[in-house]
């Protein structure tokens, strides 16, 4: 059509043309093996195993399966480190498309401007480092101030039916167009990038079925923190949350790719929606009408199969339902997704939870909320304010998702608006969303920020345990702005305008796509050349070192391992490896584990971080110096954690930190997947309590041992012996999920360790 401004060339169109070729046979192979109706999470799934004759009805939540998918996305954080694997490894090139999104590092501070500048430079060799492997290896190089991982993967990488994987827990932003698109680890990655089999546990499905149509202020956002508040942010661990029902075909394919982004929130492996015309028009608009030609040729199978919508329960692990058409805005914080309410309850809340009612910062865009529908929202708001003369009433920052939104924005005079309001326009990037922001004035004190991302842990934005975040849909955050306090809500108050009358904000109106079609710009994408031979890290820079690889297992039991740390309550890998200034530090692990579970709730010495009981020495130390304590006199421990440990960010650090500060067993009541996964490709050895009230067992200088490890099976449990002080002792039994491949890397010291072999073979 004529308003398609096409970027660039479809990128990996071969790849993609061979996929929609091949689907009907892989999906007939799917179809013999499982024998029976399919949802449309098995469809895509089970279309991309790495052995399609493998293809069987899979036992959910209870096995695990090898995928190949099509396509890796990495963003500048995790990337260094799957990319230093991957070198230890020594592939000539990558096996499958794979792209570095240079987005985590850059500076949210005065502008995108002089922040792209200073972060360049800070960055450079970092930038470099990414820059030349990608160039090397085959791999596409988007720069720093291009956009978001998750944005630039949606309007460039995603497709119907396609499965991604990607180095960032916000992955399944892209499962927006109709794929399935998955957060990893970067050993994972490495393992994609090698072209060998991608594992992962056959997840539940859990159907949510949406009726009705959104109305007034309410958003997709607002589907995704209602269902948090129904499901937490354990309800959806190894699920894929698909959607179905007649209220899905209401929404755009950016409304879809928010809720699939934040279905990381509710732990979920990755969400889906059936192929609709809001997918087409998205495609289309972003130059890729020879994909909407070729996925409408299989659309008939890019939904569930009809038995499964009929009978949903039947083929769902768990059903839910809402009701779009009543749906209010909700308000989810502080410190947790899940902490979710009616706006229309706020107020009652700010009184009864003891809130701070004053906001003191509003945030929007990030890869969450930077859709072209979502600005030209929040900018009729913001046009509002400007009409009536009303002010923000604190500081107000908006992070676009990529340059082709951004430029878009500036041609429809969009960001103009929000200039004009006195909102600060930084560089496309996460910024404050991933704690990159010098916040001016930063209070140090209790304080309220709401903002249109999508986490709100403690210190996240701002690194400042005692700001309170909430999150809120970029119509409702433009409104706090203008409103200035937690408990205004903006379908029954009114501000005042300059002439001190009352003004009721109207609802806000915006277009799903744009109009003008897109406008052109730079993609700041780099195609590889292979030019680059050789990669050199100046060893002068301490950001950034190349990995030695880990020891192997000695084959025997583990015997009398000191506790490190015994973790009590929330431990995200936020909790395990803190941001803030540590991410400069994520290309070279020995500076980084100097904050390893820093900030973790110590259960034997409560209030006081970073305080452990060194066994050696007799006196309490920072978590990493006891751990590296014990790591001079050769000696290996132990970390034991309570429930859903590791959730949050996949950040690979906080598997890869304790394994170089020599922690080798890890003992949790329950662990998030991702880490879960992470862990056992750093050849920790990663256990769950039989019983998690044996969690209460441990004390503070117990020496812990694992025996029964010449048995060590997959489905086998194994036994701790926690060795107390007094001389007493305590059997506990404890699970693990460990598969025969898995079990090889832990006896390789890594699954790296494995691949350099089987390479070197
Ligand atoms: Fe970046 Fe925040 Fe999204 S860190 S990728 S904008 S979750």
């Amino acid at each position: 059509t004529k308003d398609i401004n096409v970027q660039h060339p479809i990128r990996n169109i071969e790849h993609i043309r061979a996929f929609y070729k091949n689907f009907p046979t892989r999906l007939a192979a799917v179809r013999k093996g499982f024998n029976r109706p399919l949802t449309l999470s098995e469809k895509i799934l089970y279309t991309h195993l790495y052995h399609i004759e493998d293809a069987r009805d899979f036992k959910r939540g209870h096995e695990f399966a090898n995928f190949r998918p099509d396509q890796l996305v990495m963003e500048d954080l995790t990337a260094q480190s799957a990319m230093q694997q991957f070198l230890v490894a020594e592939f000539p090139k990558v096996q499958l498309p794979s792209s570095i999104h240079c987005d985590h590092l850059t500076l949210a501070s005065e502008g995108a401007i002089k922040d792209l500048k200073v972060s360049n430079y800070d960055n450079r060799v970092t930038y470099k480092f990414l820059s030349d492997v990608s160039d090397k290896l085959g791999i596409d190089f988007w720069e720093p101030g291009a956009g978001i991982i998750h944005q630039e993967t949606l309007e460039n990488y995603a497709y119907p039916g396609c499965l991604i994987v990607g180095c960032d827990s916000h992955t399944p932003n892209g499962s927006g167009l109709g794929g399935i698109a998955i957060g990893i680890g970067g050993a994972d990655a490495v393992d994609c990038m090698s072209g060998v089999e991608w594992e992962l546990p056959v997840p539940k499905v859990i159907g949510v079925k949406l009726t009705g149509e959104l109305k007034g202020w309410s958003t997709p956002k607002d589907v995704i923190l209602k269902l948090l508040g129904i499901l937490s942010v354990k309800g959806g661990t190894n699920a894929i949350i698909e959607y179905f029902g007649p209220g899905t075909d209401t929404l755009s394919a950016t409304g879809k790719a928010t809720i699939a982004n934040m279905g990381a929130e509710l732990g979920a492996t990755s969400s889906v929606f059936p192929y609709d015309s809001h997918m087409m028009d998205y495609l289309r608009k972003t130059g890729r009408e020879e994909i909407v030609l070729m996925a409408n040729k299989i659309a008939g199978d890019l939904r569930a199969d009809k038995a499964v919508y009929e009978n949903p329960s039947k083929f769902y692990d768990q059903v839910i339902t809402i009701d779009l058409s009543t749906l209010e805005p909700q308000v989810s914080g502080p410190f947790s997704p899940d902490a979710d309410m009616n706006l229309s309850e706020m107020k009652e809340n700010v009184k009864k939870k003891g809130l701070s009612d004053k906001i003191e910062a509003v945030l929007i865009g990030s890869c969450t909320n930077s859709s072209y529908e979502d600005i030209s929202r929040a900018a009729s708001i913001a046009q509002q304010a400007l009409d009536h003369g009303i002010s923000v009433k604190c500081p107000m920052f908006l992070s676009p998702g990529s340059n082709l939104v951004k430029a878009t924005m500036d041609r429809d005079g969009l960001t103009q608006v929000f200039q004009k309001l006195g909102v600060t326009v930084l560089a496309n990037a996460c910024g404050p969303c991933v704690g990159m922001w010098n916040r001016k004035n930063n209070p140090k004190r209790k304080n309220t920020i709401v903002h249109g991302f999508n986490r709100n842990f403690r210190k996240r934005n701002d690194g400042n345990p005692l700001t309170e975040a909430f999150l809120v849909s970029p119509d409702i955050a433009v409104a706090y702005a203008l409103g200035g306090r937690l408990s205004f809500n903006p379908m029954t108050d009114t501000v005042t305008g300059k002439d001190g009358k009352a003004v009721k904000l109207e609802v806000p109106h915006g277009n799903e796509l744009p109009p003008k079609g897109f406008a052109r710009a730079g993609t700041g994408c780099h195609t590889a050349t292979f030019k680059t031979k050789v990669i050199k890290i100046d060893p002068s820079y301490d950001r950034l070192r190349l990995l030695d690889p880990f020891p192997a297992w000695n084959g025997k039991d583990i015997q009398g391992l000191p506790l490190l740390i015994k973790v009590k309550g929330k431990c995200t890998t936020d909790h395990i490896s803190p941001a803030g200034k540590w991410i400069h530090y994520v290309g070279n692990i020995s500076r980084i584990s100097d904050n390893t579970l820093s900030v973790a709730d110590n259960a034997f010495q409560p209030g006081k971080l970073d305080h452990v009981f060194n066994q050696k020495t007799g006196t309490y130390d920072k978590v990493s110096s006891v751990a590296k304590s014990y790591k001079a006199a050769n000696q290996f421990s132990c970390v034991v954690a309570d429930e859903n440990y590791g959730e949050g960010s996949s950040r690979e650090q906080a598997a890869m930190q304790p394994r170089y500060l020599n922690v080798q067993v890890i003992i949790a009541r329950s662990f998030a997947r991702i880490h879960e996964t992470n862990l056992k490709k750093q050849g920790i050895l990663a256990l769950t309590f039989a019983n998690p009230d044996d969690w209460n067992k441990v004390q503070e200088k117990d020496r812990i041992s694992v025996v029964g490890m010449k048995d060590f099976k997959p489905g086998k449990p194994l036994t701790v012996i926690l060795s107390h002080a007094d001389g007493s002792q305590d059997r506990v039994q404890v699970n693990h999920t460990y598969t025969d491949r898995q079990i090889e890397w832990f006896r390789y010291g890594s699954s790296l360790n494995m691949l350099r072999a089987q390479n070197q073979a």
